[in-house]
């Protein structure tokens, strides 16, 4: 298998060295090795951004999974109402539904489980339906979301469909967060159950809407879970025409997601705020 990596910089430069590091490992065969064949390029991909933490900036908070993220998000912007697409209350301690902190929490699934472990906090909602029934059901009433979760069903229109739901409900200064931006692999591309093409949707979206914020943070602990981050702001659009396939991804990573590693994270998320 072929794997290359860029050395480490002091610029935290882990955007390139992500895009390098996958594009590498593009024509790899891995029809002979198991699901987790993603592996080697999760942990080179962590590792350097460790690595990189360590020699530079160690002044920064080290995140350590997505529900830390989100969870600064809450803080940050002392969000109250959280919605997960996706939830999954009745999976108990392991789920990000209970490892958020807010007020409110509401939740939709198809999965028809719902038994909980730990009950849900007052107020907050789970819902057995697709997300799509969801959103019909609260269309006319005024329901906004500081904070959502997008988590479901990993297919380009659903996801762009689950997109444009959560901006209608979505709180002026609100936030959405998107799972599985990142495809590791072709394979993981291909399969909605896994990874998926979830960066369709969020591509339609770089390329058309200047009004909205969104960018993609190469997570700090593993690449696995990549955070699709989308804000109401300004942005500049993708400008090439869009072509849906892996290969144009990986060519056009950096720009078509707008990826962002953990430092410029902090400036452009967190730094702002606080200096304010
Ligand atoms: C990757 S799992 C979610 C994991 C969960 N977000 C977490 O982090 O703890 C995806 C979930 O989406 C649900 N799902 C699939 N299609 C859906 C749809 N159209 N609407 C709502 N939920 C859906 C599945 O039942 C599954 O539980």
């Amino acid at each position: 298998m072929k794997y290359e990596t860029r050395p480490i910089n002091d610029k935290m430069n882990d955007k390139t060295s992500f895009g390098t590091l996958l594009r590498s490992a593009r024509h790899n065969d891995y029809t002979s090795v198991n699901e987790y064949h993603w592996r080697p390029i999760f942990e080179l991909q962590a590792s350097n951004a460790l690595a990189v933490w360590r020699e530079y900036h160690q002044n920064r908070v080290w995140f350590e999974d997505k529900e830390a993220i989100i969870n600064k998000f809450i803080g940050l912007h002392k969000c109250n109402s959280y919605l997960e697409v996706g939830g999954q209350p009745f999976a108990g301690k392991r789920s990000t539904y209970h490892k958020v902190r807010c007020e409110n929490k509401d939740s939709v699934n198809t999965d028809p489980t719902v038994e909980f472990e730990y009950e849900l906090p007052d107020g907050s909602n789970h819902y057995v339906m697709t997300s799509d029934e969801f959103f019909k059901k609260i269309k006319d009433t005024k329901k906004l979301y500081d904070i959502v979760f997008i988590d479901a069903w990993h297919e380009h229109e659903q996801v762009l469909r689950d997109i444009n739901n959560c901006l209608a409900h979505l709180s002026d200064n609100g936030t959405i967060l998107l799972h599985d931006m990142i495809p590791l692999t072709r394979d993981l591309e291909k399969d909605p159950h896994r990874t998926g093409c979830c960066w369709r949707a969020f591509a339609d979206l770089r390329a058309t809407r200047e009004d909205l914020d969104m960018s993609v943070l190469v997570p700090p602990w593993g690449s696995e879970d990549s955070l699709g981050i989308i804000r109401k702001g300004q942005q500049q659009l993708f400008d090439k025409k869009l072509e849906y396939n892996f290969d144009f991804f990986l060519d056009n990573i950096e720009d078509l997601m707008n990826l962002i590693d953990l430092d410029t994270f902090y400036k452009k998320y967190i730094d702002s705020l606080v200096s304010e």
